[in-house]
């Protein structure tokens, strides 16, 4: 095992009606919140009445800020950051999916920062201090309720970066699965894969823990067995529930311990998808994921192998990328770029993904990535 520190300040709370406890633990915070959300779906959810109700009730003032949108853009932060700086607001309260509580995150460190947020989000400049950050969930997937970490880009930089600073853990989340009853099967699917995904990075990433390899496969077993099930069921809270609480276990800590974080190359490879066609971040990983086993399965035989004995029961690559790329389909996710409508058959478009791979600096902590590997893993996701 390599060395660790265990640490998540993050207080969850889970459960049927557990946003109405937000308006008292926000009071520890001050009187003042920047509530920060989506496009309107928390309208339909029964998030936004819930939250604001809850704040409201409690004597907790509400400043809004919405219509971030899906993959966060950087100008979003800069402008809610102003806004809170001129209300003076003392705590952020986010509603929504990864891309509002990944802006509130940016949001939060912005606010102090008092100059443009990209500055911090590249890693020109450390963020020194935040402002308290609340979240309500609404869609399961990123993980980002439990963790320190935010994704953000800049459509002028065609730049997709993930950012991490423990200042940004969210003081409390609250997470009802009765909110999630509301997402549409396609991005149901998208979370799915993204837990997949984000258990399958940290199986990847540097150490030897085999304790934690076992958290890993059953955080995956869950979304193989319930995963499906949901597809058939979205307003079953059940189902919502097992796949929220696994959606967050698969990044809040718990699938690294005993090891150097994870490898992040399947992700890194999506953000750059994601930068240039804005496509759903889950959409970009069921279509990587499989072509970068196909790679790598020849290169790291013994990891890949032991991958297809702890979900499947067989060593076998292939018949582990098989049973991986036929779940993915089962639960109606992409598994092809065509399937997305990119089309790398087209010379030019192939030679400007990699130009942008190239730019991002695309490879894995772990397991690196050459221009010559880019182009190798086109062609297998095309
Ligand atoms: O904008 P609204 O109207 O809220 O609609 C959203 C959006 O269109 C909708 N939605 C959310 N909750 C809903 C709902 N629709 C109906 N009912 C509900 N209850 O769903 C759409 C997608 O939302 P979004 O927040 O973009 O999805 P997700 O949670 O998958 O977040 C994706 C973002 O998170 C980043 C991704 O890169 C991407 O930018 N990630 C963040 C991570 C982290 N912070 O740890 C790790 C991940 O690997 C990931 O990179
Ligand atoms: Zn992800």
């Amino acid at each position: 095992m390599e060395n660790f520190v265990m640490y998540n300040p993050v207080k969850l709370h889970f459960g049927k009606g557990v946003a109405e406890n937000a308006g008292k633990s926000a009071l520890k915070y001050g009187s003042k919140a920047l509530l920060v959300y989506g496009k309107g779906s928390v309208k339909h959810s029964g998030a936004y009445d819930d939250t604001v109700k809850s704040l409201k009730e409690a004597g907790v003032k509400v400043v809004e800020y919405s219509g971030i949108k899906s993959n966060p853009v950087i100008e979003d932060a800069d402008k809610a950051a102003e806004l809170g700086r001129k209300e003076n607001v003392d705590m952020i309260v986010a509603v929504g999916g990864g891309s509002v509580i990944d802006c509130a995150k940016v949001i939060s460190v912005a606010i102090p920062y008092e100059k443009p947020a990209w500055n911090l989000v590249s890693g020109a400049e450390k963020p020194q201090s935040a402002i308290p950050l609340l979240s309500v969930l609404t869609l399961a997937a990123t993980g980002t309720e439990m963790n320190a970490n935010a994704v953000i880009q800049s459509d002028k930089l065609l730049k997709k970066v993930g950012f991490k600073n423990n200042l940004m853990f969210p003081k409390h989340s609250f997470l009802d699965p009765s909110y999630t009853t509301t997402v549409p099967a396609d991005y149901t699917a998208y979370g799915v894969v993204d837990l997949v995904a984000h258990a399958l990075e940290a199986f990847f990433g540097k150490g030897d823990s085999t304790l934690t390899d076992k958290f890993i496969f059953s955080i995956i077993k869950e979304a193989f067995e319930y995963g499906p099930e949901l597809m058939e069921d979205l307003e079953n809270y059940k189902l919502r529930e097992k796949v929220m609480f696994a959606a967050t276990c698969a990044l809040n800590g718990m699938t690294v311990w005993g090891k150097q974080g994870q490898d992040w190359g399947v992700h890194a490879i999506g953000h750059v998808l994601s930068v240039i066609y804005d496509i759903p971040h889950g959409a970009s990983l069921s279509v990587v994921y499989p072509a970068w086993l196909k790679l790598f399965k020849d290169r790291i035989p013994e990891r890949v192998g032991e991958l297809g004995l702890g979900l499947f029961d067989d060593s076998n690559a292939s018949n582990l990328i098989n049973n991986l790329e036929n779940y993915f389909s089962k639960i109606r996710a992409a598994v092809r770029l065509s399937q997305l409508k990119i089309d790398i058959t087209d010379k030019k478009e192939k030679d400007r993904i990699i130009e942008v791979m190239t730019d991002n600096k695309v490879s894995g902590f772990n397991y690196e990535m050459t221009r010559e590997d880019y182009s190798v893993l086109l062609d297998l996701m095309a």
